[in-house]
């Protein structure tokens, strides 16, 4: 079996392996569990930068939420889960998740994972929005998506069967009598490598990139899911894009720095143009209300009065251990987060929908999987809780690899296709695009310009994937009339 043909598009190298490799596409923490889990059977991960950096993973600030405080419980985690996604969510799944969530972090810290503990060695417990109590561990602060990467790469890179492959973008599955068995990708000359796979898995996270403020890197454009698209894979619940309140507003720029919820939770208040208190008196949990209803009001707040700040002068003694990452973005701009207020905005942060996967993260199309921000296995609901996502990624991850090891490769033997991604729109018109996304897919959305735009986007000349994937969640978010979680539709006469 051609195991790897690269260059060109021409056979260069045949490798002959007793079964062709497991191919992972992505180098987060999804990818990285799956691949770490697939042990024995042969994995290849392709990551877009040559040296596994820019995945979601890497910035994520939150922490992971497991119940592991005696007075909580995996039940209130799942009750506070199912209140966040507006019962939404797949019950089954968010019962599983908060169930393995304290063994996922017994898991991590075998892996060599170091979580912040207290002055009396006991793992720290953070609060953020929609958990009744505190029960986020961090791992160097606000760095906690760093350090949970660096301990997992680090693992990767030492396993005997994962063969790392950075710099390559894949941009084409290979399906043989409708089973996908390999991949396409490109590297930065622009030469094709052609890797036949047992089985294909999407691990190429969200879509936050396709906005025009977001809180995720460059590389989270949805070009996996576009992928996963092409080869015929069906989606759900694409309408449901996360929204976090609070970004550092600098302006003119698209990749913002996060200015972590945990702040929040450790004292921090929203302030308006005038200083007043923003949150007060519009919900019962105030400042660490969901992150729905926090950033449609700093939406509202920044379009009446201009900008809104948040105030973290209260937070004294603990910056250095347990926000080293904010500190650092807002020191970068002229901002010292412990004397003066921050600038923040709404910006995409996380994509509870994506490809429509089983638990075990198989997608409708066999020999296609999918794991992390990529998938939608309805756990998230309409709205993701904080701090699930990296939990869901470990514990998807590990189950999706277990259940490859143990599954004979389905390839079949006849006419093969390719199911391509397609051409990338020009960098102007995708900059439109995100400007598009933004003003009629963001934290508030009116049903008029959804059909508006939607009929817009069908006509532009340059029918680029992302505007294609754009098409899909404007589609999506027409067709689901009524409010719910993320997805906020405004009425007509509602000036919001
Ligand atoms: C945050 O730190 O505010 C984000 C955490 C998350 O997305 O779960």
């Amino acid at each position: 079996r051609v195991a790897t043909h690269a260059g060109g598009g021409s056979a260069r190298k045949r490798v002959k392996h007793p079964r062709a490799p497991i191919v992972v596409i992505g180098g987060g923490v999804a990818g990285l569990a799956t691949a770490l889990a697939a042990a024995p059977s042969p994995v290849r991960l392709l990551c877009r930068a040559i040296d596994g950096t820019g995945s979601a993973s890497a910035l994520a600030q939150g922490g992971i939420a497991a119940a592991l405080d005696p007075g909580d419980s995996p039940l209130a985690h799942t009750e506070d889960t199912l209140v966040a996604g507006a019962h939404h969510n797949n019950v089954a799944m968010v019962r599983w998740l908060c169930a393995q969530a304290p063994e996922a972090i017994a898991w991590l810290q075998a892996q060599g994972v170091v979580f912040d503990r207290d002055a009396g060695g006991a793992l720290k417990l953070g609060r953020e929005g929609g958990h009744r109590v505190a029960r986020i561990v961090h791992a160097g602060g606000d760095a906690s998506g760093a350090v949970l990467l660096r301990a997992l790469l680090a693992k990767a890179q030492c396993a005997a069967h994962i063969q790392w492959r950075g710099g390559l973008d894949a941009d084409a599955l290979l399906l043989r009598d409708g089973v996908v068995c390999g991949v396409r990708a490109i590297d930065g000359q622009g030469r094709q490598h052609v890797i036949e796979a047992s089985a294909v898995v999407l691990a190429t996270g969200g879509i936050g990139a396709l906005f025009a403020c977001t809180s995720n890197p460059p590389g989270a454009d949805g070009s996996g899911l576009a992928l996963g698209m092409a080869a015929g894979a069906r989606t759900r619940d694409l309408e449901f894009v996360q929204f976090h309140p609070t970004a550092l507003d600098v302006s003119g720029a698209h990749c913002l720095p996060l200015i972590t919820e945990a702040l929040r939770g450790a004292g921090a208040h929203l302030r308006d143009a005038g200083g007043r208190l923003l949150m007060e008196g519009l919900h019962p949990l105030g400042d660490l209300a969901p992150r729905d209803v926090v950033a449609r009001r700093v939406w509202q707040a920044r379009r009446d009065d201009g900008r809104v700040w948040l105030d973290a002068s209260a937070i004294t003694g603990e910056w250095e251990s347990a926000f080293p990452t904010v500190l650092a973005a807002c020191l970068k701009h002229g901002i010292d987060p412990r004397h003066q207020p921050i600038p923040v905005t709404p910006a995409a942060h996380f994509h509870m929908g994506g490809l429509a996967v089983d638990g075990d993260g198989r997608t409708s199309v066999p020999g296609l999987y999918a794991a992390g921000e990529v998938a939608c296995n309805g756990v998230h609901g309409a709205n993701r809780l904080a701090s699930n996502s990296l939990l869901e990624g470990i514990l998807c991850g590990r189950r999706l690899g277990a259940v490859l090891a143990a599954t004979p490769a389905a390839a079949g033997r006849g006419e093969h296709r390719w199911a391509e991604r397609g051409s990338v729109l020009a960098v102007d018109d995708l900059s439109r695009l995100r400007d598009l996304l933004w003003q009629t897919a963001g934290p508030v959305r009116r049903t008029e310009s959804l059909r508006h735009y939607l009929l817009q986007l069908m006509a532009w000349p340059a029918q680029g994937w992302q505007a294609r994937l754009a098409q899909s969640l404007l589609d999506a978010a027409l067709q689901r009339h009524e409010s719910l979680g993320a997805h906020y539709i405004a009425a007509p006469e509602m000036d919001v």
